[in-house]
């Protein structure tokens, strides 16, 4: 019975050394001092040791009782510390600069296309401009020809806000503001080219090819002698370039008030070739920019001598050109935050050169 009781103390020794974690404490404890466990096994024994070693065997189950109870109280404390420092020094090892390892993002199909074309126009001396997506009356229409009561102000139906401002309803509102800008360096011999790409909004009801917020990308150039063959040449290469390859345009009559002459300029079919397919609904032609000579009124509103300056203008639908650069069907998909669907359009080579 005592030897026996030494051979648990020192199977209990051994065992409990080779505890980690306090989960298997409880187990351990279960398994010695339990109901069914070592010590009880012990106790049970008691009865056939002879009266007269009774006590001092009593007492030896009870010393190593409390052995056992001891032991797994000091284990369970060296576990808790142990744990505590573990997470202390885990802590102190998170390295807050370490680049978290997720999925990057992905930019807008019209942040695309708009980096695309500005990049063009860059590389053919224009500035890119800045401008706000609130104006006003004088901006948005007086300044561009178009009156009061103007019929053509019909033309677009616009969000008004209080104190007499709006939401711009074509880049071509920052016009005004642009050439006042330059007119000085004109006057000096330097040319203005400018291109303006902003965001647009019109009370329009929405559906796959109508939006009530797009894009456009405004494009003027003043100078003294500049001609419709101009503009021509600089609406073929930048197209050339987006679509990569070389495109066919034309140029139909189109009334702008803000232009004289006005025309609609349409690219071939780059699907049929201007055989004529659904696309183009059997045309062979697509409508894509709106253009002009700037006329003589616009110049005048910005104070600048219409007798011996002259220009083009032309405002680029964005929107439309990433539909057609992407093959987009439905133009409520670039408003829609869907990051599934918008994610897909990815184009590494748009970097702005310095
Ligand atoms: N601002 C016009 C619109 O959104 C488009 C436009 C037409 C712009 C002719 C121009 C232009 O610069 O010359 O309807």
């Amino acid at each position: 019975m005592f030897e026996k009781a030494e051979e648990l103390k020192k199977l209990f020794s051994e065992r409990i050394k080779e505890l980690n974690e306090a989960s298997e404490a409880e187990k351990l404890r279960i398994e010695f001092l339990g109901k069914k466990g070592f010590v009880s096994g012990l106790m049970q024994e008691l009865r056939n040791v002879p009266n007269e070693d009774k006590k001092e065997a009593g007492q030896k189950i009870n010393e190593i009782k409390q052995y056992i109870e001891n032991s797994l109280a000091e284990k369970m404390n060296d576990l808790k510390a142990f744990e505590e420092q573990r997470q202390i020094d885990l802590a102190e090892s998170y390295d807050e600069t370490m680049p978290v390892m997720t999925d990057l993002g992905s930019y807008h199909p019209i942040t695309l296309v708009r980096r695309e074309v500005e990049n063009i126009f860059l590389s053919m001396g224009f500035t890119v401009e800045d401008y706000s997506e609130i104006t006003d009356d004088y901006n948005c229409f007086e300044a561009l020809n178009i009156p009061k009561f103007h019929p053509a102000r019909d033309m677009q139906d616009t969000y008004y806000l209080s104190s007499n401002q709006l939401l711009k309803t074509h880049t071509s509102a920052a016009q005004n503001t642009i050439l006042r800008k330059y007119k000085n360096s004109l006057e000096n011999g330097n040319p203005i080219r400018a291109i303006f790409p902003g965001r647009c909004f019109r009370n329009e009801k929405i559906d796959p090819s109508h939006e009530n917020t797009f894009f456009q990308m405004e494009g003027i150039m003043v100078d003294k002698n500049i001609s419709i063959s101009n503009l021509i040449y600089f609406m073929k290469t930048m197209l050339s370039e987006v679509f990569q390859k070389d495109v066919t345009v034309r140029l139909r009559p189109g009334f702008f008030p803000f232009v004289e002459p006005g025309f609609e300029l349409d690219i071939q079919c780059l699907i049929c070739s201007g055989e004529g397919c659904p696309s183009c609904k059997n045309s062979g032609w697509l409508e894509l920019c709106p253009c002009g000579m700037i006329h003589p009124n616009v110049l005048s509103a910005a104070g600048i001598n219409s007798d011996e300056y002259i220009g083009f203008a032309f405002g680029l639908g964005l929107t439309r050109l990433a539909m057609m650069k992407y093959g987009v069907k439905d133009i409520r998909l670039f408003n829609s935050g869907n990051i599934k669907s918008l994610s897909q359009f990815t184009d590494k080579s748009f970097t702005r050169p310095e």
